[in-house]
């Protein structure tokens, strides 16, 4: 594995608090997540998790406490191409009726300068991310001509066409068919195999379990465990609001049932 400058680790918190507006969300985050790990970060609906994402990417305030991404504090990385970053959304949107080939290239453009062109490096590089998510053969299809498990795995491809040092996903296998699920347990071990740290925000770690090691479990904004998948099990009473407890164990580890936040959320949506 390639250390980083400065061996600073991947991911870095201490005591972070992060939020909308004035709203602490997630509170008091310790967590280290060193280059080349394949991280799940579980917990039940409205949890925090896409928030804690977020705020790694300087989407969501940090309200407190330090964040760090690839050593450099949260906002200041000055090459985004460094962090790939799939967004909790079912499907590729819009009236574009964009193809494959454009949306993946639109992964490139974060380490292109403004009005550069892409050159054979960046095809190659969208050819390699399309093969990878198993599309290929799709490549100049329109995206809106394919399922929503497809579609969530050409955002992905857009995703790995930056060739990123850390890729942090948010429910990459949410409402995917299950061809895509393995097709993206595939590509995720052989990224992860070649050293790409891995930050998948799940509440179903059951179709990733072969390639992520590494569970943070996040529990009204604040993590109640932190260890290897295989232990993922909550401590007992801890989710006593959020489901049975037979439901909590790893493997298909869902709690698809949306649970009622304890925390008012400020300004609604
Ligand atoms: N843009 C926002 N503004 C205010 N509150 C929000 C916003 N997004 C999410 N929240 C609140 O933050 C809490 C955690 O949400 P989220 O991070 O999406 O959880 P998860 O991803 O674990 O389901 C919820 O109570 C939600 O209502
Ligand atoms: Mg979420």
């Amino acid at each position: 594995m390639t250390p980083s400058p400065g061996g600073a680790a991947a991911v870095r918190l201490q005591n972070a608090t992060i939020g909308y507006g004035d709203v602490p969300i997630v509170t008091g985050v310790d967590l280290t997540i060193g280059h080349g790990e394949a991280v799940a970060i579980l917990g039940s609906n409205g949890s925090g998790k896409t928030t804690l994402a977020r705020g790694l990417l300087g989407l969501a305030p940090v309200l407190g406490g330090e964040v760090e991404l690839l050593g450099a504090p949260v906002g200041r990385l000055r090459e985004r191409g460094r962090v790939g970053y799939v967004p909790q959304r079912h499907t590729v949107s819009g009236a574009v009726p964009a193809t494959v080939r454009e949306v993946v290239s639109v992964g490139r453009l974060a380490s292109l300068g403004l009005f550069r062109r892409l050159g054979a490096t960046d095809r190659a590089a969208v050819s390699h991310a399309v093969a990878a998510v198993g599309l290929a053969d799709r490549m100049d299809e329109p995206v809106a001509s394919l399922s929503g498990g497809q579609q969530r795995r050409v955002l992905v491809a857009r995703a790995l066409a930056a060739q990123p040092e850390l890729l942090i996903m948010d429910e990459p296998t949410a409402g995917v068919d299950a061809a895509s699920q393995e097709a993206l347990g595939d590509v995720l071990a052989r990224v992860s195999a070649a050293g790409t740290t891995l930050l998948v925000v799940t509440h179903e770690a059951g179709p990733l379990t072969g390639v992520l090691t590494r569970a943070v479990v996040v529990d009204h904004g604040r993590i109640s465990y932190d260890g290897p998948l295989s232990g993922a099990e909550p401590a007992a009473g801890q989710h006593d609001h959020c489901g049975p407890p037979e439901d909590l164990v790893v493997r298909g580890y869902r709690l698809d049932q949306p649970t009622v936040s304890a925390r008012p959320a400020a300004g609604g949506r």
